[in-house]
């Protein structure tokens, strides 16, 4: 029996404590690495410190374990038969389904949609929603920290809608203000897109007052919690976000799948973002009546094996405690920062303390371009990000062509942070010195 499905019959291993939990009942983070069969392998004949959560995130052995039990024994096409395989992918789809309305706390299922990531989630909104219920001179609002799939697909509605783009900007901490979210909101606002946290500055976003202040002026909210959500969770409810979008790979789960939460009176309202098979009630030679939510926006075939692994990377995280999590990576975070500050030939971007911060770190090494460091460091097996991290306007506004960038997880440790730190040492005296 192969690795992964020796430990799909236990898939919770618990032999060294519980879900990585130590007797101080924090995070053991070097148990929980044994989860993650990744940290077996070696990058560059070393081990492998992985500090680039904020991309994607690595997949424990019940994620890869609950993909391949359903490859080798449930595959089938949802929906679409009466017989066993289409009946039980129709089952673990829908009992997916039921997970996330459960983790994101949405009162119904008809409020979730699954689409391939954020991305995606983002433009079925902006097409369905933004090209048929904003009008001419409408505003649309952003902050200027939203990543590229949070501002292009409301460039284009802006430009078909002959609405307006605004922007709020950050202060000189790399927080928004609400006097400044109160200067921006206006009654011809009629959409705030805004991101839980910044993906490139770790700063976590006052999204329930903003919220309340948007509706109180008749605008609607957009929450991009790709970054917020595998930290910091959700519950869609209390927030009272019209729509709040993430994706799975950014939280132990697979890609190709990720989730819109909507509003169910809004997704009644809006036409379909994408037409064809399983989304259909009725169909003639020339009309068409639409299934009911959520399949009216889950045209053709879905992803499956990516909603079972999703399902597998909530258990997997509901298991080890969200607040668990963020207390590793905010104590990870002072760590690395406290250390960080210390250096001279580091520039550090975004909040220096941890008020309403997350685990992402991005910086500059006086005289080294970023992306010659990340392949340095990567020589050491680190891996870490660097450029422009799909966030052009934040960085035009804080005036940095680029910079590196760690972002942590529940599997980090400050054994990581020292690592980073040596190699960084060693790459900026090979860049100044030569040697
Ligand atoms: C804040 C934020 N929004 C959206 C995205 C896009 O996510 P995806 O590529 O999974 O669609 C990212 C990815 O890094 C992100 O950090």
């Amino acid at each position: 029996m192969n690795r992964v499905a020796a430990n799909y019959l236990d898939p919770y291993r618990s032999q060294e404590g519980s879900y990585g939990i130590g007797l101080d009942n924090k995070i053991n983070p070097y148990l929980l690495k044994k989860d993650f069969p990744i940290f077996q392998e070696k990058v560059q004949g070393r081990d492998l410190i992985y500090l680039d959560n904020a991309a994607t995130t690595q997949k424990p052995y019940p994620v890869i374990a609950a993909v391949e039990k359903y490859n080798q024994a449930f595959h089938g096409n949802p929906h679409r038969g009466a017989h066993y395989l289409s009946v039980k992918a129709t089952e673990l789809y829908d009992q997916a389904r039921q997970k996330v309305q459960e983790f994101i706390k949405a009162r119904s299922r008809k409020e979730i949609i699954f689409t391939r990531n954020t991305t995606e989630s983002i433009n079925l909104v902006a097409y369905s929603y933004g090209m048929n219920f904003i009008e001419e001179n409408d505003e649309i609002l952003l902050s200027i920290a939203e990543h590229h799939s949070n501002i292009l697909p409301w460039q284009q509605v802006a430009r078909s809608r002959r609405a307006r783009l605004k922007y709020m900007y950050l202060d000189k901490d790399g927080r928004l203000s609400m006097d400044e979210v109160k200067r921006k909101i206006s009654n011809k606002t009629k959409l705030v897109c805004l991101t839980q946290m910044s993906n490139v500055l770790g700063t976590i976003f006052p999204i329930k007052e903003i919220i309340d202040y948007a509706h109180e002026r008749g605008a609607l909210v957009l929450i991009d919690g790709a970054q917020g959500l595998p930290h910091l969770g959700v519950d869609v409810g209390e927030l009272d976000a019209d729509f709040y979008v993430f994706s799975a790979h950014k939280m132990l789960g697979p890609t190709g799948i990720g989730v819109l939460y909507a509003r169910e009176s809004l997704l009644e309202m809006m036409p379909p973002f994408q037409s064809g098979g399983d989304m259909i009630e009725y169909v003639t030679e020339d009309t068409a009546s639409f299934a009911p939510l959520p399949e009216k926006f889950e045209a053709g075939t879905p992803n499956v094996e990516g909603a079972v692994g999703l399902a597998a990377a909530i258990d997997y995280l509901n298991n080890i405690g969200l607040d668990k999590i963020y207390q590793h990576e905010i104590d990870l975070t002072a760590y690395a920062l406290e250390k960080m500050k210390g250096i001279p030939y580091l520039t550090l971007y975004g909040p220096l303390d941890l008020e309403d911060r997350g685990g992402i770190i991005s910086f500059n090494v006086d005289k080294v371009h970023p992306h010659d460091l990340a392949s340095i460091v990567d020589l050491d097996g680190i891996a870490l990000r660097a450029g422009h991290h799909c966030a052009q306007p934040l960085l035009n506004f804080l005036q940095v062509g680029a910079s590196c960038r760690i972002s942590f997880y529940l599997y980090n440790t400050k054994d990581d942070v020292d690592k980073l730190l040596e190699s960084l040492e060693r790459a900026r005296s090979w860049f100044v010195n030569g040697s």
